[in-house]
């Protein structure tokens, strides 16, 4: 097992790497928590798999675990859910002495943290993400949150853990689909700051990856970034949005349906890249290989002829930061660095999403 110490402002947690960690959760907690009532929120696809498992686990180390299910998907990161779960908690005596275990992938950490952090004013939150993409990204950094009306994440708290569980074991029943969008993330953070890891991913065959060290080495990265600002106030965090500005377009633009965020993330990666070529010199030779190493994780970065690019440039409209001409887009000299920069116009983006 790999333990990873996180610093958050107020506290610092651990994350934890293994195969089979589930299994001994409940003892993993009791370093953490001292045996109390808590509410194991997960959704209709993991709960079956992994909730029995789980629960038993947190029964024989002295907790009472109630499990809350609520339906898969994006759908259910709202606050009306959040509401009906820390309802249901309070009607089955959960108090201020309680904590909350999140249960899945990225839609659940964010939800379950958030009920956490409303729920009696702030219980503790422990996080056992069951995808990649909440391994290396969302379990990590505090930010928890529903959305709303008027777009994704806008209602929302930090909220950091009190202990990460990565159980490797639970990948197994990760669609690949779902499993290649959090290499879109692992690819991210390579870009932004480990040209080490991004020459490693290069010789990687996706049909055997050695998920533990590689879970180590992206919590290490976010987390060093999230140190240095956590409440994304001097700009280091903003980093992590590589690819996202363009990516969030693409999201938009296509309803959040067809396209799953780790794909938008890889089109705007490489957009990104070629804003970069322009700007800040980032070689021919590092967009191919960024753009080559995509790819090899069956990750989308040319759209289909017939897409209606001009939803893109609208929905880029719709984020109001480029409509006052003040936008900070991250930009990559070289693999392994980025920065922001304010010398990207409207124009560049066009360009960029043309070549897509
Ligand atoms: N808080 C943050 O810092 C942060 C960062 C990035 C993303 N996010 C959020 O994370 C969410 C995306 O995360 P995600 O991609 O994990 O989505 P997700 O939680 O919706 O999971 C994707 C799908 O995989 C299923 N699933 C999960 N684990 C499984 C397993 N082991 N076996 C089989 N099926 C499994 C889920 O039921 C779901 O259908 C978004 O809501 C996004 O906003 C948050
Ligand atoms: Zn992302």
């Amino acid at each position: 097992m790999i333990a990873v110490e996180v610093q958050a402002a107020k506290h610092s947690y651990r994350a934890l790497i293994g195969a089979g960690l589930s299994a001994s959760a409940g003892h993993a907690i009791k370093d953490v928590l001292s045996p109390a009532q808590c509410a194991v929120i997960s959704d209709t696809n993991v709960a079956p798999r992994f909730g029995d498992q789980l629960q038993k686990s947190l029964t024989a180390a002295g907790y009472q675990p109630k499990l809350i299910t609520v339906p898969a998907g994006e759908e259910s990161k709202t606050l009306d859910q959040a509401g009906d779960i820390c309802e249901q908690m309070l009607a089955s005596g959960l108090d201020r002495g309680s904590f909350v275990i999140g249960l899945g992938g990225g839609m659940i950490g964010d939800l379950s943290g958030f009920a956490a952090a409303i729920f009696e004013r702030k219980i503790p939150h422990v996080q056992v993400p069951t995808t990649l993409l909440a391994m290396v990204d969302s379990s990590i950094g505090g930010k928890t949150g529903v959305n709303a009306r008027a777009g994704k994440n806008l209602i929302g708290a930090y909220h950091p853990p009190v202990l990460v569980l990565d159980d490797i074991d639970v990948l197994k029943t990760l669609p690949r689909r779902e499993l290649n969008q959090g290499f879109a993330e692992i690819i991210k953070h390579a870009v932004i700051a480990d040209a080490e890891m991004f020459r490693q991913l290069e010789d990687v065959d996706p049909d055997d990856v050695d998920f533990a060290p590689l879970i180590r080495r992206n919590i290490e990265m976010k987390s060093r970034v999230v140190e240095a600002d956590e409440h994304e106030r001097k700009g280091e965090r903003a980093l992590l949005n590589l690819g996202h500005t363009i990516g969030h377009a693409i999201e938009r633009a296509s309803d959040y349906r067809d396209i799953l965020h780790g794909e938008a993330v890889s089109f705007g990666m490489a957009a990104a890249c070629q804003i970069s070529m322009k700007k800040v010199g980032l070689p021919k030779k590092d967009r191919d290989r960024i753009v080559d190493l995509l790819r090899k994780f069956g990750l989308p970065t040319q759209l289909p002829k017939d897409y209606p690019r001009d939803k893109i440039f609208d929905a880029l409209k719709f984020d109001k930061k480029f409509s006052r001409g003040e936008v900070r887009f991250v930009v990559t000299p070289k693999i392994g660095s980025a920065k922001l920069s304010r010398e990207v116009t409207m124009v560049d983006l066009r360009s960029a999403i043309e070549t897509l």
